[in-house]
């Protein structure tokens, strides 16, 4: 794992954004594996602006996004697709076509879920996987569990993620019970893999993804067994990973 640990948030995203800009721009049909939630707006709104300023081309470029909440429609202000569209597909040179976020509204959720697999590898996996991590360790939606599942699937989210997400929610009880998320497996098999993190809130988290054993009670710690893996982070977040915090 490379750690790259910068002073704040604008920092972080900047970072991601280069990190995913040099992909684009080396392979202009590069398939991007996108991740939503607070951390990678910023990461988003760097890539809006190279498209403006810079000439950053996603034309050719395809997306495939992590995960949706099940029964959101994508024009749901909290749907992930809604999300996508409003902080990246929106403003930049994108064919729609070439952007894929689960269907939350899908009647056959298994197939649904397996159509997505066939689809990622079709692609060949993504050219590099943009992750954001919960603060119980999650990736995507794959929820701290008994055991790591490849393939995407429904999950039922998690008590600590249904917490964290009602902030974007009027009330608890309209936060969906249930997601449907690419598994470990569609992450794993990115060639490269980009993990953003912000605030002393995903401190112990990070720690343990990056030092703690590999567990599916800490889904993030299965990154530890990928070649290509970027943590970017503030430094609140790292603050007890030794060498970048003070713990000792
Ligand atoms: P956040 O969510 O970026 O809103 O903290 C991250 C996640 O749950 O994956």
């Amino acid at each position: 794992m490379k750690l790259i640990c910068v002073s704040n948030e604008q920092e972080v995203g900047l970072e991601a954004a280069r990190l995913i800009a040099s992909v684009v721009r080396i392979k202009p049909k590069a398939v991007l594996g996108l991740a939503t939630g607070s951390t990678p707006i910023g990461t988003y709104a760097e890539l809006v602006r190279m498209c403006a300023e810079e000439n950053l081309d996603f034309s050719d470029v395809r997306t495939v996004n992590l995960d949706e909440y099940v029964g959101l429609d994508g024009s749901h202000p909290q749907s992930y697709r809604y999300f996508m569209q409003k902080h990246l597909f929106d403003k930049v040179n994108i064919d729609s076509d070439n952007t894929y976020v689960p269907d939350g509204l899908t009647e056959d959720a298994e197939e649904e879920c397996a159509l997505y697999d066939e689809l990622l590898e079709s692609f060949g996996y993504a050219d590099i996987q943009l992750l954001g991590i919960g603060v119980n360790g999650h990736i995507g939606f794959n929820e701290p569990a008994d055991c790591f599942t490849p393939e995407t699937h429904v999950i039922k989210i998690a008590e600590s993620t249904i917490d964290s997400n009602q902030r974007l929610f009027e009330t608890r009880d309209e936060v969906p019970r249930y997601a449907i998320t690419v598994g470990i497996k569609g992450i794993l098999c990115a060639e490269r893999i980009v993990l953003i993190a912000t605030g002393r809130k995903k401190a112990e988290v990070l720690k343990a993804t990056c030092l703690g054993p590999v567990t599916p009670q800490m889904p993030a710690s299965i990154l530890q067994l990928h070649p290509d893996v970027t943590i970017i982070a503030d430094e609140e977040a790292f603050s007890l990973v030794p060498f970048f915090g003070d713990d000792d």
